[in-house]
C-alpha cells in the first residue's frame, strides 16, 4: 500500500520523505507507517480516517525497536496459532510470543499436555492477551468445534517446540489431542521448530518423520546446533532462537514480493581489492563493499540472478547471492570475464589501480641498505575493458565513481572514458564518511543524457533499492 502511495506524490514531498527515513534510518515505508501511527496516536481522525490509510495494529503492542508486520499495517493483524510441545524449549515459546506480538501479530496459543509440564497457560495467556488452549474436550471452547477455528481462523500455524513425539503424529495424521487435530485441520502453512536431544533428532524414526512432514509441504526451522540441556551433551537440536523463528514466520506470513528482475542475469563486483606486495603484505584500499553488497542483495530480491565478485570484505554472503571471493585486481578481472555473459554488469568494487610490479616471493626483510623501492605496473581497468568489449558486452554496464573533488566533471569524463552506460558517482571525501560508512550520497549520469540525477543523502540499503528499481525499468525498457 505504502510504496504505492509514495510512488504516487509529487517530487518534493518524495525528497522530504526520504531525508525524514534516512535521518530515523528507516526506510521511506517506514516512515509514512510511522507517520501514519503518530497520527492516530494524536487522535488526528482526519488523516486516519482517509481511504488508503493504516489503521493501528489490532490487538498489539509494538515496540519502538521493531516493526509491525506488513498484513498489521495495512488493515489488520497477522494471525499465527503457536503450538507448544512438551520440551525444555517451550521457555523460549514465552519469548516467542512476545516478539511476535511486538511486530503486531495475533497469536493464539495451544500448550500441549506435556507442554503444560514446563510452563504454565497462565503465562501464556499472560503474554498472547487471550486464553491459552489446553484441551480437546474443553465444553467452554468446543461448543463451536473450537479446534477447527484454531486451524483456520489463523494465517500460520507454528509449531515451537516441535518435539519428536508432536513431528511423529503430525507424520501419521494423528489427531488424539487438541493440538494434533488442530494441525491435522490446518488449511494454512505450517511452520516447525524442532528441539530434541541429537539422539532423537538423528534416529531414523524422526528422520523418516522429518522427510515426510517435508514432502507434506510443512516448513521447518532449525533446529541449530549448541549445548543441550542434559549437562554435557551438543549437538543438533536446539530449537532456533525466537528471533530466526520470528523471521521465518513472517517471510512465510508476507505477501509475495514484486520480483520485476526474474530472468534478468546481474554480475555485480564489490570490495576492495589486495595487491601483494610480499607473501604477508598488501596494498588495499578503504572500501568496506558495503555499497555493493547491498546492490546485490536488493538485485537478488527483486528476482534477479546475482552473482557477486567480492574483495576481501568483512560482510556475510548476501541471501541468495552466489558468491566469487578474489583477492587481487587480475583475479577480479578474469573472475568477472568467467561470469559473462549477463544482462546487466554493475562495477562497485574499488578496484586499485597499480599492483607492486615485482611482489616478493619471500618475506621482504629489513636490510642495512634501508626500505625497499617499490616499483608499480598499471592493473588491468575492469570497468573499461568490459564495456569495449566487442562481443559478449553486458547490454547495460554501470560503473562507479568515487571521486573527492569535481565530482560531478570527473564523472562525466569517466563515463566517457570507460564507454560504460551509466555511472553512479559518489563523494568519497573523509569529511563525508562513505568510506566504510552505512550512507552514500550519489549523482546517476548516464551516456544518452546531459542530465544529472541527484539522490539525497541515504542509506546503502535505500541507494541500492533505488538504483534497482531503475535498473529494472532499464531491462523492462
Ligand atoms: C525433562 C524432559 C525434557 C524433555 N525434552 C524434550 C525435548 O526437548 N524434545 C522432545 O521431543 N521431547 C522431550 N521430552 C519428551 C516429551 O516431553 C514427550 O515425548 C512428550 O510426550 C511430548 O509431548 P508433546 O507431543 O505434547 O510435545 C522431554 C521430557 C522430559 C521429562
Amino acid at each position: 500500500m505504502a510504496s504505492l502511495t509514495v510512488r504516487k506524490l509529487e517530487e518534493a514531498l518524495k525528497a522530504e520523505l526520504r531525508l525524514r527515513a534516512a535521518r530515523h534510518g528507516r526506510s521511506v515505508e517506514d516512515e509514512v507507517r510511522s507517520i501514519l501511527r503518530d497520527a492516530v496516536a494524536a487522535g488526528d481522525s482526519h488523516d486516519v480516517s482517509a481511504p488508503g490509510a493504516a489503521p493501528p495494529p489490532v490487538d498489539a503492542t509494538p515496540s519502538p525497536t521493531a516493526a509491525p508486520h506488513p498484513a498489521a499495517s495495512s488493515g489488520g493483524s497477522a494471525r499465527v496459532t503457536l503450538i507448544i510441545g512438551g520440551g525444555i524449549a517451550a521457555y523460549k515459546s514465552l519469548d516467542l510470543i512476545r516478539r511476535l506480538k511486538e511486530r503486531g501479530v495475533a497469536v493464539r496459543c495451544i500448550l500441549t499436555r506435556a507442554g503444560a509440564e514446563f510452563i504454565t497457560p497462565l503465562s501464556v495467556s499472560a503474554l498472547a492477551h487471550a486464553p491459552c488452549f489446553t484441551d480437546l474436550f474443553d465444553p467452554r471452547s468446543e461448543f463451536d468445534v473450537g479446534h477447527i477455528r484454531l486451524a483456520r481462523d489463523c494465517d500460520l500455524l507454528v509449531v515451537a517446540p516441535a518435539t519428536a513425539d508432536l513431528m511423529a503424529k503430525m507424520a501419521n495424521g494423528l489427531a488424539d489431542d487438541l493440538a494434533s487435530a488442530t494441525l491435522l485441520a490446518a488449511g494454512r502453512p505450517i511452520l516447525l521448530a524442532p528441539a530434541m536431544n541429537p539422539l532423537m533428532w538423528s534416529n531414523p524414526a524422526t528422520k523418516r518423520n522429518v522427510a515426510r512432514l517435508t514432502a507434506d509441504g510443512r516448513h521447518f526451522v532449525g533446529p541449530n546446533r549448541g549445548e543441550m540441556a542434559e549437562a554435557g551433551e551438543a549437538g543438533t537440536g536446539r530449537m532456533a532462537e525466537p528471533l530466526e523463528i520470528v523471521a521465518a514466520a513472517l517471510s512465510l506470513l508476507a505477501p509475495p514480493a514484486p520480483r520485476p528482475l526474474a530472468g534478468t542475469r546481474i554480475l555485480i563486483t564489490a570490495g576492495p581489492t589486495h595487491e601483494p606486495i610480499d607473501p604477508v603484505r598488501y596494498i588495499a584500499n578503504r572500501s568496506s563493499g558495503k555499497q555493493g553488497y547491498a546492490i546485490a542483495a536488493a538485485a537478488a530480491a527483486a528476482g534477479a540472478a546475482v552473482t557477486l565478485v567480492s574483495g576481501p570484505v568483512a560482510l556475510a554472503d548476501p541471501a541468495g547471492v552466489s558468491v566469487i571471493r578474489v583477492e587481487s585486481a587480475r583475479d577480479m578481472l578474469a573472475a568477472v570475464e568467467a561470469q559473462l555473459p549477463a544482462d546487466v554488469a554493475i562495477f562497485a568494487a574499488a578496484v586499485a589501480d597499480w599492483r607492486v610490479a615485482q611482489a616478493g616471493t619471500q618475506k621482504l626483510k629489513k636490510t642495512a641498505a634501508g626500505p625497499p623501492t617499490l616499483a608499480f605496473a598499471e592493473n588491468p581497468d575492469i570497468l573499461a575493458t568490459i564495456s569495449q568489449r566487442t562481443s559478449g558486452r553486458p547490454p547495460l554496464v554501470i560503473g562507479f565513481a568515487a571521486e573527492t573533488e569535481h565530482l560531478i566533471d570527473n564523472a562525466r569524463a569517466k563515463l566517457k572514458r570507460k564507454g560504460c552506460d551509466w555511472l553512479v558517482a559518489n563523494d568519497v571525501s573523509p569529511a563525508t564518511g562513505v568510506m566504510g560508512g552505512d550512507r552514500n550520497t550519489v549523482h546517476l549520469l548516464k551516456r544518452d543524457s546531459d542530465a544529472v540525477e541527484s539522490w539525497p543523502v541515504m542509506g546503502k540499503d535505500e541507494v541500492a533499492a533505488t538504483l534497482v528499481a531503475r535498473i529494472a525499468e532499464a531491462v523492462k525498457g
